[in-house]
């Protein structure tokens, strides 16, 4: 996920030390390329920019000796274009008297960088951050100020975004929040903003907190806010922080899974604009109709949302496909495919060998190679024809959950789109999904206790919820260490059944059109003296059979499409049933022991 610094002092003096600094702090969400700008109020701006980590690009440039009264700094995650000089950010205005940095994603760049050449605007890269700042050279050239000029380019720039920007002759910076997060600090001869706050807490502890929709102008001893729409001035005088720069940097939660848990609404925001935008969506669309066999290879959680994939793509569009735990791809179905057979290749980091392995034995025969991948500028993008970036920013935590969500978003409206079902239902997913967090989060404490002593359980699904029962038995054998094999609920009774005794829990995963199947699972267990904890809508089969029911709750999606919608929210229970039996059990959920979040070796 990209980050941005900027900082206005009294005086001029040497910033390097302060950018490298912040961009240490701001390391931790991720990114690929670093890039540091200092604005005089005369001469030129000295902007230095590279791929790579922030020691090696600010020792290669030599950061350190960049001085200056203003400075912007980015730290960029690839979204639009690959890590690269030109695409990294901060960037100039076409005649270099300005200079800005975003993060977040603009969904009309395409549109907005055609415009920009169109009008005679210098359009260095493919890089969205680029876009912002044309688009308030594009009022400015026009005649406007600053501040009027930024909040036009409000309303041409379409996306979740932070971003700033200054330019030369003028003692300020300006900057402004729309979906994505910004904050600012105070001192004395010091004002400055950032992403986040373990950027800002090595200068100050004096925070001004920014809401979307507002524009911050900033100087050296103070600033001011605005509304972008209205122009008005707003009153906002700073709070004093004490969190940690630990606390701060896990957004106040106690650790990066619940923390990703919790993004998991807005990172489904920007993947559904990102979709709706790309302009390569219906090209990538044929191609999954016109293949002659349609392949799902991916790994461990991503394999999970691939199966869900193509439970999706069968249901939504008649589209048969098969999903294939990667290695057995190069055993079972390379040897019989070819060059009219395309395989989606899933992957979180894009640089699983196990994936990559699976993509060279596709390649040899000749298929197509289609990427849904987080990492951008990975092996697995760079090999993909098309690609859908999940746009869900840096995964911290060893389990994944933000990119599970993603995959299983995307899958979704791929589906969707290849059915010809409208997709306008989706904007309320993350309303959804945030509904199902909150209401979920409530009823985990009751049900906890009654399997954190289990040392081995099971977690039992069918049709869409299937490959959601699968994942839930990943999230708990990843953090909890006991043994939960995750399986189809009906058979369960071929086998399985043996070890259930007093009180063994086995977890049923109820899709609404799928309970009365689910309740016969649940009594096979009940009269044996297992406990049967189910998670679905409220549903009053499920409430007389089951022991626990976890609620979801039943959103208002169209009614053919809220099965759909309910596996995934179904998802959500589990990793926060995972993440507090982890804790409960006494284990780190964010490091599990022996594992690693990229498996880059066979
Ligand atoms: C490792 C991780 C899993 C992940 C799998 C696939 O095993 O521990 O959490 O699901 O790799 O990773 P990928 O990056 O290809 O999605």
């Amino acid at each position: 996920m990209c980050g941005i610094f900027g900082i206005v002092t009294r005086e001029e003096q040497l910033l390097g030390p302060i950018l490298i600094e912040a961009g240490h702090r701001l390391s931790y969400r991720g990114y690929d390329t670093v890039g540091a700008a200092t604005i005089p109020q005369n001469g030129k701006i000295d902007l230095r920019k590279d791929v790579g980590k922030v020691q090696e690009v600010a020792d290669r440039l030599n950061f350190a000796e960049m001085r200056g009264d203003r400075a912007i700094l980015q730290l960029r995650w690839a979204t639009f274009g690959a890590p690269s000089y030109t695409n990294a950010q901060p960037h100039l205005d076409s005649d270099g008297d300005m200079v800005g940095a975003h993060n977040g994603n603009i969904v009309n760049n395409v549109e907005l960088r055609q415009q920009f050449m169109a009008e005679g605007m210098v359009v260095r890269s493919e890089n969205d951050g680029e876009s912002c700042v044309h688009a308030v050279e594009r009022y400015v050239h026009r005649g406007d100020d600053m501040l009027t000029a930024i909040r036009k380019a409000y309303h041409d720039l379409e996306g979740d975004y932070a971003f700033v920007i200054g330019r030369l002759g003028e003692d300020r910076l300006y900057a402004i929040k729309q979906g994505s997060g910004l904050v600012a600090g105070v001192a004395d001869g010091m004002t400055c903003i950032a992403s986040d706050l373990p950027s800002i807490l090595p200068l100050t502890r004096q925070i001004v907190r920014l809401n979307d929709g507002e524009i911050i102008v900033f100087w050296a001893e103070g600033y001011e806010i605005y509304h972008a729409e209205s122009g008005e001035r707003i009153e906002r005088e700073p709070e004093f922080v004490e969190e940690s720069m630990e606390v701060a940097q896990k957004g106040g939660y106690d650790h990066f899974m619940l923390k990703e848990i919790h993004e998991q609404p807005q990172v489904a925001r920007d993947l559904l604009h990102l979709m709706e935008s790309d302009p390569e969506m219906d090209a990538l669309i044929e191609r999954l109709r016109s293949a002659r066999n349609l392949y799902i290879v991916a790994c461990g959680t991503s394999y999970h949302a691939g199966l869900l994939g193509s439970v999706y793509f069968s249901r939504l569009a008649g589209r048969v496909s098969i999903p294939v735990i990667a290695p057995q791809f190069i055993a079972h179905y390379a040897p019989a495919c070819g060059p009219e057979d395309v395989g989606i290749f899933v992957s979180q980091s894009g640089e699983t060998k196990d994936v990559l392995n699976a993509i060279q034995s596709a390649e040899a025969r000749g298929m197509g190679v289609l990427g849904v991948v987080n990492v951008v500028g990975s092996t697995l993008m760079r090999e993909s024809e098309y690609h859908v970036p999940l746009a869900c920013g840096y995964e911290i935590s060893v389990p994944a959950t933000k990119t599970f969500m993603n995959q299983a978003v995307a899958f979704l409206y791929l589906a969707l789109r290849l059915g010809g079902h409208d997709t306008a239902f989706l904007e309320n997913l993350p309303r959804w999904i945030e509904e199902t967090i909150a209401a979920v989060e409530a009823q985990i404490p009751t049900v906890e206790g009654k399997i954190a002593p289990w040392d081995d359980l099971y977690c039992l699904g069918y049709g869409l919820t299937y490959p959601i029962a699968l994942e839930g038995a990943l999230k708990l054998k990843e953090i909890t260490y006991a043994h939960c094999e995750g399986m189809l609920s009906t058979e369960f009774k071929h086998g399985p059944l043996s070890a259930v005794v007093d009180g063994y829990p086995v977890i049923f995963v109820a899709g609404p059109e799928d309970v009365p199947l689910i309740i016969s699972g649940v009594n096979e267990v009940t009269c044996r003296g297992g406990r049967a904890i189910a998670i679905g809508e409220e549903d009053p089969r499920l409430r007389a059979n089951a022991d626990d029911l976890i609620v979801i709750p039943t959103v208002d999606a169209p009614e053919s499409m809220r099965p759909y919608v309910d596996a995934i929210l179904s998802v959500l229970p589990l990793q926060l049933l995972s993440y507090r039996i982890g804790l409960a059990r006494g284990y780190d959920p964010d490091f599990p022991r022996n594992l690693s979040k990229t498996l880059t070796v066979d």
